[in-house]
């Protein structure tokens, strides 16, 4: 069997002007609260403000890190779950290594696997995707516990990027057979494998140094160590459903960037979901204290805030907190229209954007 990678550049993510080229390579990734159509705004808003070093402290799809390493800055990038984490370690923290065409062979070869590495065919036939396609996620999965971490994590990129591709939506809250779905888009047509090889060369190519030390790290934002010039916060939202959980929308993803190691399933759950992890940010009683205690454990550096104009609690008490801790405080405002979903149903969410800005 011989494998080639594909070359699928230039990605066309047309990122607005004014932004760092390197912009163009970035593997654009369907998560919920990105800030990716914002990023020129953000790229703008970044440019007046001095810093070296800065933490993306709850980084998601790693627009930001990325953006941020584009613009030659050393970048922390952080977030509570692991997939994100795998995503920023694979384009942030990673500096030059990529998967040749013999690591791609060797990740795709047939092998024959024990009970014990069929964990993905066992647990998930008939939730999600094909038989095949779960062999296949099992059989990659057997391979890359051989390659470097450097290599796992491009490898993993872009079984995640495929495998968010691949299902209805982008969502792993509801059990379905992607040939259900088949309405001709691209990226339902083609089988996980198919994606898999276009997906190790996309993050092949979202590879770069920038000459700095990056770093990726997966854990509660309390724990990233304070020291960095500028912190970048984009934290959840109290959620006006349960349908904003992180976990409930990408419990597949995050399962998949560990192979479950670890993780509680929840095996009552008619998609196998994994546990909620608790954040203070997703619950009304525990919110402001939440951002105390962030705009507190960062006080010395300055301070860049995400919000917007439908989440809890208002932008008034925000200011007024990170007022304790910052001399000066700057709201810059943007209409914003975020968009759930890709079919006419679609429900789109007019907010005002704020960027709330604290320096000494
Ligand atoms: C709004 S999203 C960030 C989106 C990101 N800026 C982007 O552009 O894709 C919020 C993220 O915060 C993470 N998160 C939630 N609670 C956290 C905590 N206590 N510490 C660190 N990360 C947390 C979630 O897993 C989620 O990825």
């Amino acid at each position: 069997m011989t494998t080639q990678l594909q070359q699928t550049f230039p990605f066309h993510n047309n990122v607005c002007e004014g932004i760092p080229e390197q912009m163009d390579r970035f593997p654009r990734f369907r998560y919920m609260g990105s800030k990716f159509r914002l990023l020129e705004w953000i790229h703008a808003t970044l440019l007046e403000l001095e810093f070296d070093t800065a933490v993306d402290a709850f980084c998601g799809s790693g627009a930001v890190s990325y953006l941020m390493k584009a613009m030659g800055k050393e970048v922390h990038s952080n977030d509570s779950l692991n997939f994100p984490h795998i995503l920023s370690k694979a384009t942030i923290s990673n500096q030059k290594t990529t998967l040749n065409n013999e690591d791609l062979e060797f990740l795709l070869k047939n092998r024959k696997l024990c009970d014990s590495s069929k964990f993905i065919q066992n647990k998930f036939e008939g939730i999600f995707y094909t038989p095949q396609e779960l062999e296949f996620l099992d059989r990659v999965w057997f391979g890359i516990r051989e390659l470097s971490p450097a290599k796992q994590s491009i490898a993993i990129s872009a079984m995640l990027r495929s495998a968010i591709k691949r299902q209805p939506r982008g969502l792993f809250t509801v059990a379905g057979d992607p040939e259900r779905y088949k309405d001709g888009r691209r990226d339902l047509r083609l089988t996980l494998q198919e994606h898999f090889s276009e997906q190790v060369s996309i993050y092949n190519q979202a590879v770069f140094s920038n000459k700095k030390k990056n770093r990726s790290s997966h854990g509660d934002v309390l724990s990233i160590p304070k020291g960095k010039n500028l912190v970048y916060m984009d934290p959840p939202y109290v959620p006006k459903s349960d349908d904003n959980c992180y976990m409930k929308r990408y419990h597949f993803l995050e399962g998949l960037s560990c192979y479950w190691k670890g993780q509680e399933i929840m095996e009552n759950s008619k998609v196998k979901k994994i546990a909620k992890p608790f954040t203070p940010f997703s619950y009304r009683r525990t919110a402001i204290q939440a951002f105390d205690d962030l705009f507190h454990h960062f006080a010395d550096s300055t301070l860049v805030l995400s919000y917007s104009s439908n989440a809890f609690p208002d932008l008034d008490t925000l200011i007024g907190l990170m007022r304790s801790y910052k001399k000066h405080v700057e709201v810059l405002c943007k209409d914003h229209t975020y968009h759930f979903g890709t079919h006419a149903k679609a429900k789109r969410n007019k907010v005002e954007e704020y960027l709330i800005i604290g320096t000494s």
